[in-house]
């Protein structure tokens, strides 16, 4: 470049003169088109969990590091985020890190457990355990701030990056609990039997969140999404209660809400309504309900989604049906008032998967949408 005063790459201008990067790139390629609510080229396409293990370069290169060590090493970081872009030619990276990284930097006693997930070393089940949580100052996020801004510089403007964190529920049942679970019961307990302690802790986590989303949006990514993966375990009425007041925080602080936001749990169909309420602009769907059936439960929003992760192990006739089934779903979701729509997977992909079957849908959506 000769002038040097023009930066290389449109996504380190910066807008706000304050060492800030974001909000620059309002509508510049498919997936930010879309997700602006003014159409995009064709429909965009990504995939939850597209970094990391059904990639043999993924395997390749973590070999002999822990997850978490490969989520404060920035090269590999940025490595792990491309990969997929690289193979798939997807419209959108996701920032590869976990959801549990934000209580890790605090100074959590957490790993992540291969083929398990995170374990929590001392659940969190009182008053004491609330108050013994960290807090998380952004000094600790260096690393993730350092990565993101790898990505950035070497990504296509045309893709978007896409940062995350989990919502307070998802991480308060993995605190709760000490792991993964089937049931929640220990969290549900803390919820129904001490409601203060409850909200104490999910006000402590949308804390920690909100720091580790303003970090990745501080270093450039151009859209967040927020996982509350496992938020279809509780009802409406507890969900409204007990976990919308906090998600809602989350979305309307003034750093997030610069950047189009998604909101995604897994078998939420009776939640949609209230997530949409908690202030994205994308929600994600997964497989159970069709997204033409979604867009009348979250007016006005954009709808992400559909295609079960199991349907990428079946054969290609089968795939290829489905796909254009959610694409026609997706279409009518449109004429019912969703602002648009992103293709994604129900949830992430799954280990096992062929990465060839990935990339397939992604031709496949890019030709059956393209105008
Ligand atoms: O989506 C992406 O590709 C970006 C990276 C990403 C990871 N985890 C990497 C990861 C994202 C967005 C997540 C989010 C996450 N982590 C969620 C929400 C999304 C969802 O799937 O519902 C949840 C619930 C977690 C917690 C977690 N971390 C689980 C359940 C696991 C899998 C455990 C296992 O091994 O089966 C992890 C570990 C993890 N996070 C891996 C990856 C690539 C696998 C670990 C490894 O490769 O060593």
């Amino acid at each position: 470049m000769l002038n040097s005063d023009v930066p290389s790459n449109p996504r380190s201008v910066d807008t706000q003169g304050a060492g800030r990067a974001t909000a620059r790139r309002a509508g510049t390629g498919p997936y930010l088109d879309e997700v602006g609510g003014t159409g995009a080229a064709h429909t965009p396409v990504w995939f939850m969990r597209q970094a990391g293990r059904s990639l043999p370069e993924y395997r390749e290169l973590r070999a002999g590091s822990t997850m978490l060590e490969a989520c404060f090493d920035p090269e590999m970081t940025c490595e792990v985020t491309l990969q997929p872009v690289r193979r798939h030619g997807v419209d959108a990276a996701i920032f590869f890190s976990d959801i549990v990284i934000p209580l890790a930097a605090a100074g959590v006693d957490i790993d992540i457990v291969p083929g398990t997930g995170p374990v929590v070393a001392a659940p969190i089940r009182d008053e004491a355990g609330v108050a013994a949580l960290p807090d998380l100052t952004p000094d600790r996020l260096e690393k993730i701030g350092e990565a993101v801004r790898m990505v950035v510089a070497e990504l296509d403007p045309q893709v978007a990056l896409i940062g995350f964190a989990g919502a307070p529920f998802t991480l308060a049942s993995y605190l709760i609990e000490g792991g993964p679970s089937r049931n929640h019961e220990h969290t549900k307990s803390l919820m129904y039997s001490r409601p203060d302690v409850w909200h104490s802790l999910m006000s402590k986590l949308a804390d920690l969140t909100t720091v580790f989303l303003r970090a990745q949006i501080d270093a450039g990514v151009d859209a967040v999404q927020l996982f509350d993966s496992w938020a279809g375990a509780l009802s409406l009425r507890d969900y409204r209660s007990m976990v919308l007041p906090h998600s809602t925080g989350i979305f309307a602080d003034e750093v997030i809400s610069t950047v189009p936001r998604t909101h995604f749990g897994v078998g939420t169909g009776e939640l949609l309504g209230a997530m949409g309420e908690a202030g994205p602009e994308v929600v994600g769907v997964d497989w159970r309900i069709p997204l033409d059936d979604a867009a009348g439960r979250v007016p006005g929003k954009v709808l992400q989604g559909n295609l079960d992760p199991a349907m990428l192990f079946a054969d290609r006739s089968a795939l290829d049906s489905e796909v254009r089934r959610i694409l026609d779903e997706g279409a009518r979701a449109r004429e019912r008032g969703a602002r648009g729509h992103v293709f994604n997977l129900g949830h992430g992909v799954l280990p096992a998967t062929d990465p060839g079957a990935v990339t397939h849908v992604v031709e496949l959506v890019h030709e059956l949408t393209g105008k």
